[in-house]
């Protein structure tokens, strides 16, 4: 069996891709302008999952798309639970914004629109419960760097891309952006795998997927 096959099989199983969701991603896809770089539906699910059991009252998410993986975590979020989503592009913005609302989820969740860096900074200093990382790989240490000085302990910290996009062990990388994202995933595996203060498993997903708890 191979991995092609196991994921297939898994799928067809489990069938992560709820119909409500499948509608709403479908209509994003047939405008044309949305990149298809959201997590895979197994991803979202393990998300849900995770949120299900951990249970977090407040969340934050840095790179929100359209919503896809937002959806996800805010499904299974307690009723008391909220969750901030950050987004750099205000078209995206908008559309996650729609789609949260048309999914019944626009109570639970803000999407804010700006530089994930900034609006971070505006967050103030309220322990947060979950993190889930997901937008420029290159500022990866850096929302580590939040994430470790914001999670209360026992919180968890998810982030997705741990493979950079297939190119994490490449060793020349012609590409400056590139280069500047794989160095970034690199420095967030390392740290967030060596430090004391984490406890860490690296998930072997299509695209890697590193789940930490804060000690
Ligand atoms: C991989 S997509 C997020 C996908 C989403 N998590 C999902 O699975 O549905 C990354 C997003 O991060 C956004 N982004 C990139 N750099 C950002 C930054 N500095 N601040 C906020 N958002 C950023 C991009 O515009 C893009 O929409």
């Amino acid at each position: 069996m191979n991995d092609e096959m196991r994921r297939g099989y898994a799928e067809a199983v489990v069938q992560p891709l709820p119909d409500d969701l499948r509608v709403v991603l479908e209509d994003c896809e047939r405008r044309g302008d949305i990149p298809a770089i959201h997590v895979d539906p197994d991803v979202g699910r393990l998300l849900q999952l995770l949120v299900m059991i951990h249970r977090p009252r407040r969340v934050v998410e840095i790179g929100t798309l359209v919503g896809f993986s937002t959806a996800y975590l805010a499904r299974a979020l307690p009723a008391d639970g909220r969750l901030i989503t950050i987004e750099r592009d205000p078209t995206f913005a908008a559309l996650a914004r729609d789609n949260l609302a048309r999914l019944g989820l626009g109570e639970r969740v803000e999407v804010r629109a700006g530089d994930a860096a900034e609006v971070l900074d505006q967050l103030g200093d309220d322990p947060v419960d979950l993190v889930v990382i997901d937008a420029d790989k290159r500022s990866y240490p850096r929302y580590l760097k939040w994430a470790h000085g914001h999670l209360r302990p026992g919180g968890l910290l998810i982030a997705d891309d741990a493979f950079a996009f297939g190119h994490v062990l490449d060793r020349e990388i012609e590409d400056d952006e590139l280069r500047a994202a794989v160095i970034g995933v690199r420095t967030y595996n390392h740290v967030v795998c060596n430090s004391d203060d984490f406890f860490t498993v690296m998930l072997t997903t299509a695209q890697g997927l590193t789940v930490s708890v804060r000690r």
